[in-house]
């Protein structure tokens, strides 16, 4: 399969496929035979395109499906980080586009970003050890640009639904550069600091009323902050903040 440069980012490569099972799995496989760092895979469509917590990703033509393929991205304690580099890389590529309407766009905790409450681009993180004992790490976004999916669970857009025609062509070159700008900055973690910062200036609903389903249930409570280590600190009626790591968060109004 054929690799192609990327225009602007020499240290990366791009394989553009028609149709694949997720683009994330083709990416993992191909990390485990061997596949150095830098890979973007994208695909039109998706057979079997996976969202977070074993949920299923619509995948139809005129979305943005893409993978990137990081090969021992970080030392193991600063990998936590990456979901919050990931949102503020899709959030700085979908910024360029919604320029006339900054306002509108947000990241939910940890990686959904939002168009006025509604979300338009979702992220999927999954690793595997690769040859030599290393740690490949692959990051899948999902963004909306000609449809979305109508689901019970949260309300959702995209792109020309907000009045923005953009093909998954641009949106992956805005995605990748916006990625590798994100990346540099958070210096292998040494930079996390500023990627906090910066993620959560574009926040949505810290300091709101908040409920989070965990994989042991619901809990309630305030979202306070994010802390050095990127873990959601909500505090819980009883006053004690509690750190959470991972989890699906719903906001109360
Ligand atoms: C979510 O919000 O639940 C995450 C959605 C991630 C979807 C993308 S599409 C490209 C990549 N391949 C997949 O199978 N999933 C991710």
């Amino acid at each position: 399969m054929h690799r192609e440069p990327i225009a602007g980012l020499p240290n990366w490569r791009h394989l553009a496929v028609d149709r694949v099972d997720s683009t994330n799995s083709e990416a993992l496989r191909l990390a485990v035979a061997g596949e150095p760092d830098g890979l973007w895979i994208t695909a039109r469509s998706q057979s079997a395109g996976r969202g977070r917590r074993g949920r299923i990703w619509a995948s139809e033509p005129g979305n943005l499906h893409a993978s990137l393929l990081l090969v021992d991205p970080a030392p193991a304690p600063a990998l936590a980080n990456l979901p919050l580099v990931a949102a503020l890389a899709a959030w700085r590529a979908l910024r360029q586009i919604l320029e006339r309407v900054p306002a509108a766009l947000s990241i939910k905790w940890p990686n959904d970003i939002l168009v006025d409450g509604a979300k338009i681009s979702g992220v999927l993180l999954e690793s595997t050890a690769v040859p030599g004992g290393r740690m490949a790490v692959v990051i899948g976004w999902g963004i909306n640009c000609a449809h979305h999916p109508e689901t019970a669970m949260y309300p959702a857009t995209n792109l020309a639904a907000c009045g923005f025609s953009v093909t998954p062509e641009e949106m992956f070159l805005r995605l990748a550069a916006a990625t590798a700008a994100s990346l540099a900055e958070w210096n292998r973690g040494a930079g996390f600091g500023e990627t906090r910062l910066a993620w959560r200036r574009a926040a949505h609903g810290l300091g709101q009323q908040v409920e989070l389903q965990l994989p042991e249930g619901p809990v309630a409570g305030w979202f306070e902050d994010i802390d050095p280590e990127g873990h959601l600190c909500l505090r819980q009626p009883d006053g004690v903040v509690r750190r959470i790591f991972a989890g699906d968060l719903f906001f109360r109004n």
